[in-house]
């Protein structure tokens, strides 16, 4: 295992709601022909604080590990090593069983409302269910999912009625009233607009912040685009390769991107002002992401960093303070501001 790049400040005692050191996936590579396949990494010690009510973006190219972090964190996937602590309590290993009064606290949402929600149970039921897994009556969760569909904007109406006879953020909303039923304090909602028409996205990201600000959750937002994640989060994580290479406040993400990386991610980024638009400068990000199979030595981001020198292919930049205590970048060259 590779050394973690968890943010040394977040060594000391936490009162966040959800605390992750070093956390990682290993999977086992696919063989081919015959011959062994290396292991995948596709987190590789991913650390960060999510204070209770706050919003976390989470974003990075595809295949960067961003889907196995929030699958692990709601327990979907087992992690190979590091810790995660919700409400101060270790839930890294905690038998399914026992994990099961905490769980009603952790839900997700997840990109494609329809693969999500099972076609042949009507919406009442859908929304029930999670209620039902934790010994609820079947009466008090129907009325339940009445109030919760409301709450979504969907209206109890709709009750029993199925998933295909919804449109895309209409099922989405289903979505989000089942991840609530419970009663949770953390949502991991996982490109929760990717698959929906731009014209709807805006519609379900306001939808979610309301929630949010009502409800007072704590959301980890992944996405592929910068633009949904600046209107919703407080702070950003930037993953490479299965590792957090910035993290910090929107504004300093966003305003003051210190690793190469983030610079270039934003540059593609298009600008609602036109004169503006032009005028930027773009970074051409080389190539594609490496394999996690096979990460390049050194800083994983140099085969494609214009900033790259020697050091860079030797020594892997760990994830430290730059201009503030609240902004760490892994880079050996960041951009101060
Ligand atoms: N079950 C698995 N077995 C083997 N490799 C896997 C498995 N699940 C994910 N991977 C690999 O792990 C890496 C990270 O995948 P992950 O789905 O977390 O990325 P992502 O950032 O969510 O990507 P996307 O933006 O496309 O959703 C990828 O290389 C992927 O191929
Ligand atoms: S450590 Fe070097 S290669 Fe990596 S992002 Fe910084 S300048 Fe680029
Ligand atoms: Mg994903």
């Amino acid at each position: 295992m590779t050394p973690p790049n968890a943010p040394a400040a977040t060594a000391r005692p936490t009162t966040a709601l959800l605390s992750v050191r070093d956390l990682a996936k290993t999977f086992p590579g696919r063989r081919r022909l015959g011959r062994p396949a290396a292991p995948v990494r596709a987190v590789d010690g991913v650390g960060f604080d999510l204070e209770a009510g706050r919003t976390l973006g989470l974003v990075g190219e595809s295949g960067c590990g961003k889907s196995t972090t929030g699958r692990m964190l709601v327990r979907l996937l087992e992690p190979t090593a590091g810790t995660i602590a919700f409400d101060g309590q270790d839930i890294t290993h905690t038998p399914q069983r026992r994990l099961r009064p905490t769980r009603r606290h952790l839900q997700m949402i997840f990109q494609d409302p329809y693969s999500s929600l099972n076609p042949r149970q009507t919406v009442a039921r859908i929304i029930a269910e999670p209620l039902l897994v934790q010994g609820g009556s079947a009466r008090d969760a129907r009325v339940k999912a009445a109030e919760l569909l409301d709450l979504v904007g969907l209206g109890h109406e709709h009750l029993d009625r199925h998933p295909h006879e919804f449109s895309g953020g209409q099922a989405q909303r289903i979505g989000i009233a089942r991840a609530l039923a419970t009663g949770p304090r953390l949502i991991v909602a996982d490109e929760p607009v990717s698959a929906l028409d731009v014209s709807v996205q805006a519609q379900i990201v306001n939808l979610l912040e309301r929630l949010q600000d009502e409800l007072g959750l704590a959301l980890l937002f992944i996405a592929h685009d910068l633009s949904v994640v600046r209107r919703i989060c407080d702070r950003v994580a930037v993953m490479y390769l299965g590792r957090i290479v910035e993290i910090g406040t929107k504004r300093e993400v966003y305003e003051t991107p210190a690793h190469p990386y983030t610079r270039a991610l934003l540059s593609a980024v298009p600008l609602p002002d036109p004169v503006a638009e032009r005028r930027r400068e773009r970074i051409l990000l080389l190539g594609d992401p490496p394999s996690p199979a096979s990460p390049p030595s050194g800083c994983a981001f140099h085969p494609r960093c214009a900033k790259a020198q020697d050091v860079c292919r030797t020594r892997r930049p760990v994830l430290e303070a730059v201009g503030s205590p609240t902004r760490q970048a892994a880079c050996h060259f960041p951009d101060s501001p």
